[in-house]
């Protein structure tokens, strides 16, 4: 198991913690969380032990997605606050010894950013900033589909051309291909280094280049044209040159949110002789259990939305995912990037359901599962990412009524499922229950008071009302909580190097329910025992590991003193998590 000494490096150390600021903590009671909230909580991050805080978009933007639609870059959105405000916030959490990284849109804008304002009049220097298109034969130029449902065409009146937008019709895409662009996006990005950040998380980075002549795609249920938009054809050079120009004069940290890519992809985005990036948030373990057309093709879950009344469980069916598919997507990139990259380790984020409903059991183990889940965050190679709330348990939310959504994505899609299956909301809403981005963006439930703590206003979204029992000031009291195991976890990363730069083994290729691997480097050996699921099972260490002398560094069980260290028969109860040194 001996190997080179890795290189260093600050980010690969960090625990980051994701902020999605709209539901985080609303200081001006307008009922949408916003920055002077965020400062309120720099104390907070701190006392959990986080090193990095990423913020989802606070930038100028009409709020199609959120802030996913940037209409000025270099501004903040009025409800989050003012610049003023934000440079507070850099000054408290580097005050902390703590970094912040910014969440960058690159793909896309606004359509109501100067830059498309001016491409539709066809102001010469922006003409060419979006994708603008004629129409064929009287419709759409090609059959690409969007992201959120619907055409990705959109007609515009005033230019009288059609422009291409893979998100929302308010998100045109930029035209990477004009060198123009790429040079005021590399001044803009330098404009925020110049500030003193310590990175960006770039948001589907890899989208940028699209096959040239955008020919039509394969049909797809879900996304129709995807093949000609993900990893396209200019995809490395951009990347790097604006790795080259702008990036790689900072010692910063750079994520890159990569739909569709794979390992291979990874090790040129993000290898030694690569594009320069840090480090890759991938689908392929979030996509579990979903369809091959994504998390709203329906076709291949055995049931149709109008027969899920009918369905005994849906909660059961919803949650199922296999071990062997998860294990086996981790393994691949756990090895695929040793050596060749570096992983960053997330399981939910404010895209996904709430980790715990979708991998754990929010119901009689929810803390239990929740710890081990976050255990096996943890003890992977690679970055850390807590998404606000998971330190809580934080769960997934019954949706009543159509109304109560918010995100462009579940309303497109609802609507799109509604009338495709002719049926009403409630015939749907275990579907948008178990697949809406909403679940993550629910507000962060601080206490039991009205509203969970988190403004005194009017919530933009629905607060989930279990934030009488799951709250974070019952969980700094309680001894054991989720959030005190977060603690833990996070010093015990610090203090073992082994489970930031050791090598990961796996054991039990396919073992329907335990997950098992070693993490070591030349000096120790780290076992990582997790039972995934809600039944007892028993652990057998594989007979060419040494476990006589194993010593228990941290686990789940409600009694850890009573825990064994005899790793040749090891009786795991439900949702066990047990790291030992070997
Ligand atoms: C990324 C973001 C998501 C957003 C989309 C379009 O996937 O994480 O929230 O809707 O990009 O910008």
């Amino acid at each position: 198991m001996a190997q080179d000494t890795p290189e260093r490096e600050w980010w690969k150390e960090a625990v980051v913690y994701q902020i999605y600021p709209r539901s985080f903590n609303d200081a001006d009671g307008d009922g949408v969380g916003d920055i002077p909230g965020v400062i309120e909580k720099v104390e907070y991050l701190d006392e959990l032990g986080v090193d990095v805080v990423w913020l989802c978009p606070v930038y100028d933007s009409p709020n199609a997605d959120n802030g996913y639609d940037i209409r000025d870059y270099r501004a903040i959105m009025d409800e989050m606050g003012t610049m003023d405000d934000w440079e507070r916030l850099l000054e408290e959490v580097h005050s902390r010894d703590m970094r912040l990284i910014m969440d960058m849109v690159l793909n896309h804008t606004s359509d109501e950013h100067e830059w498309f304002l001016k491409s539709k009049e066809r102001d010469s220097e922006y003409s060419d900033y979006y994708y603008w298109r004629d129409g064929e034969h009287g419709g759409n130029p090609n059959n690409w589909t969007s992201i959120f449902g619907g055409d990705a065409w959109k007609y515009d009146e005033v230019r009288e051309q059609y422009y291409l937008h893979i998100f929302d019709e308010k998100q045109p895409d930029l035209n990477w291909r004009n060198e123009d662009v790429r040079q005021d996006v590399y001044e803009m990005l330098d404009w925020w280094l110049r500030k003193g950040i310590d990175g960006f998380r770039l948001d589907v980075i890899n989208l940028i280049s699209k096959t040239e002549g955008l020919p039509d795609g394969e049909p797809n249920p879900g996304w129709t044209g995807w093949e000609h938009v993900i990893n396209g054809p200019r995809v490395h050079e951009y990347i790097r040159e604006m790795y080259d120009e702008v990036l790689s004069n900072y010692d910063i940290m750079t994520v890159a949110e990569m739909p569709g890519c794979g390992v291979a992809d990874a090790q040129q985005y993000c290898g030694e002789d690569g594009d320069g990036l840090n480090m890759i948030v991938h689908f392929e373990h979030a996509d579990i259990p979903y369809a091959p057309g994504g998390k709203w093709d329906l076709d291949d879950v055995d049931i149709h939305p109008a027969d899920l009344p009918e369905v005994a469980e849906p909660d059961d069916h919803f949650n199922h995912w296999d071990l062997n598919e998860l294990r086996d997507v981790l393994t691949r990139w756990q090895v695929g990037l040793e050596g060749e990259g570096w992983n960053a380790n997330y399981l939910g984020n404010h895209d996904h359901p709430r980790t715990v409903s979708r991998f754990g059991d929010d119901g009689e183990y929810r803390e239990k599962s929740a710890k081990m889940l976050a255990t096996l965050q943890f003890t992977l190679k690679g970055t850390p990412f807590i998404y606000q709330g998971e330190e809580i348990g934080m769960t997934n939310v019954e949706w009543n009524d159509f109304d109560e959504l918010r995100d462009v994505e579940a309303i497109q899609q609802s609507e799109e499922l509604m009338e495709r299956h002719g049926v009403n909301f409630e015939a749907i809403r275990h579907v948008v229950k178990h697949r809406s981005r909403d679940n993550a963006r629910t507000p962060m439930q601080w206490s039991d008071a009205d509203n969970a703590g988190f403004t005194d206003g009017d919530p933009w979204i629905k607060v989930n009302p279990n934030h009488e029992s799951i709250n974070v000031a019952e969980a700094r009291e309680a001894e054991d909580s989720i959030w005190a195991y977060y603690q833990d976890l996070i010093d015990l990363r610090e203090a073992e190097d082994t489970l930031v730069y050791g090598e990961y083994h796996l054991l039990y290729e396919d073992h329907p329910d335990i997950y098992a691997y070693v993490r070591a480097d030349d000096d120790d050996r780290i076992l990582v025992v997790l039972n995934c699921f809600g039944a007892d099972m028993t652990f057998h260490l594989p007979d060419h590991l040494d476990g006589s002398d194993a010593e228990l560094l941290l686990t789940n069980n409600e009694d850890p003193d009573s825990v064994s260290t005899d790793l040749d028969e090891l009786d795991l109860p439900p949702y066990e998590a047990r790291v030992y040194r070997l």
